[in-house]
């Protein structure tokens, strides 16, 4: 650190420039926030001007409305009527484009961008944001850069976007070939989980957010990765309660993390909450997104967990409860594009390690697991070890060999 130097270089005049920026915002868990008796919303958007009346822009993921509650614009459209002292809609909610197709390229986020500007949102007006994680994350890169940074409130509706992305700190869309490339760390101004909009949500998606919940409990809470296991079957049934737990426990575990693990704009190298997700990233882009986020995601916890066991860092029998509980919650474990090679017949995969590295700047930083609820870092991955790690998977999860490729 340069915090003590009192001179620098060949003793040219120094200050230091140095403050401190307090962030809070609320992260609420409810039921049925557009209601028109729910103030939840408004209180979310005032707590620092109560009463007032507030200048919001709406963007909607096209696939919730799509998919999701089809009445949902007529219930925007209602709770807005009910409130017009404290919310004041300048435009009809914007459908914007599901999933990744969002983040690839500018295209979309210029549009949002066009839109914040045609309707006059400014620094003390609100940008809401209902739909996946995708579209949070457009939406809300485009909010932090209008005026450098607009009100920005989250309504994540998918569980991954509830449990991990909507309660973090950051945005980005996907540039250059490379996932979240252009971003901003930007926290939003208010996060409210709506538990019911998961309702809606397809089989796939509600189970992909699931493995966001299994790596953080295996870098963070032991005890929490034993719930999931004897949860199993209630969890892939949607039973109520212990879904909600499982998004509540996981967001909480995300955001002690990101608020009091020391580095919530990821200055250094460590980045325990992207375990697994080195080779998550490129799988995704390997696959040109056909995997969802979360499933990209288990298989890249698999794959670091194998990895720890090779490197004689985990116990074979803690690994195998990996397994068993990511193959147990309906992940499959092994996909082809593993193996997908680049014009120098080098592994795809394994030079993703590489744009990892660049992705967060200095020194390679991967989290690999000692114990269940333990995590550790290395700087260095044995590319022969991880090919092992990678052929495990395919013997292990693969196709048989005798089926037809
Ligand atoms: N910013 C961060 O810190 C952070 C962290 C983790 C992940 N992410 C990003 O989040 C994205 C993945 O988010 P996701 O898993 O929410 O998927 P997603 O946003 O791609 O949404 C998946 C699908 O579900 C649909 N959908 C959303 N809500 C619905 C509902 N309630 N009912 C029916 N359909 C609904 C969407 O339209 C989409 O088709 C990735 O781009 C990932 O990089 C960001
Ligand atoms: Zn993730």
């Amino acid at each position: 650190m340069g915090l003590e130097l009192e001179t620098i270089g060949d003793g040219s005049d120094l200050v230091w420039q140095r403050f401190e920026v307090p962030y809070e915002f609320p992260v609420v868990f409810c039921d049925n926030v557009l209601d028109p008796t729910s103030t939840t919303l408004l209180d979310a958007m005032s707590y620092r001007e109560p009463d007032s009346c507030h200048k919001c822009l709406l963007f909607v993921d096209a696939g919730l409305l799509e998919n999701g509650s089809s009445d949902l614009l007529d219930q925007i459209a209602t709770f807005c009527a009910a409130h017009p002292n404290r919310i004041d809609m300048v435009a009809h909610p914007i459908a914007v484009p599901s999933g990744e197709a969002i983040k690839t390229g500018p295209e979309h986020l210029e549009k949002i961008q066009n839109d914040i500007h045609k309707y006059r949102i400014d620094r003390h007006s609100y940008v809401i944001a209902i739909g996946g994680g995708a579209v949070l994350d457009a939406v809300g890169y485009a909010s932090a850069i209008a005026h450098r940074g607009v009100r920005h409130i989250r309504l994540p509706t998918t569980v991954l976007a509830q449990n991990d992305s909507g309660v973090g700190v950051k945005n980005a869309i996907n540039l250059h070939g490379v996932k979240n490339y252009s971003g901003t760390f930007a926290p939003p101004w208010a996060v409210i989980n709506d538990y019911q909009f998961i309702r809606s949500l397809p089989t796939r998606d509600r189970i992909a957010g699931l493995a966001e919940a299994v790596k953080v409990a295996m870098i963070r809470d032991g005890a929490f990765f034993d719930w999931m296991e004897t949860h199993t079957g209630d969890l892939t049934r949607f039973e109520e309660s212990a879904e909600r737990y499982v998004i509540r426990r996981c967001a909480e575990l995300h955001m002690r993390q990101i608020g009091q693990g020391g580095d919530p704009f990821e200055r250094g190298s460590a980045r325990p909450l992207d375990f697994g997700h080195w080779a998550a990233h490129k799988l995704e882009s390997i696959t040109r997104n056909t995997l969802r986020h979360g499933e990209a995601v288990a298989i890249g916890i698999a794959l670091d967990t194998r990895y720890s066991v090779l490197t004689g860092l985990l116990d074979a029998d803690q690994a195998d409860r990996v397994m068993t509980l990511l193959e147990g919650l309906g992940f499959s474990l092994y996909h082809p594009d593993l193996f997908a090679e680049g014009p120098d017949g080098r592994s795809r995969l394994i030079a993703g390690l590489e744009e990892f590295r660049e992705h967060l700047g200095g020194e390679l930083t991967i989290t690999l697991i000692s114990r269940l609820g333990i995590d550790v870092e290395v700087h260095e991955i044995d590319d022969a070890l991880m090919l092992q790690a990678l052929h495990w998977l395919k013997d292990s999860f693969g196709p048989l060999p005798h089926a037809a490729e």
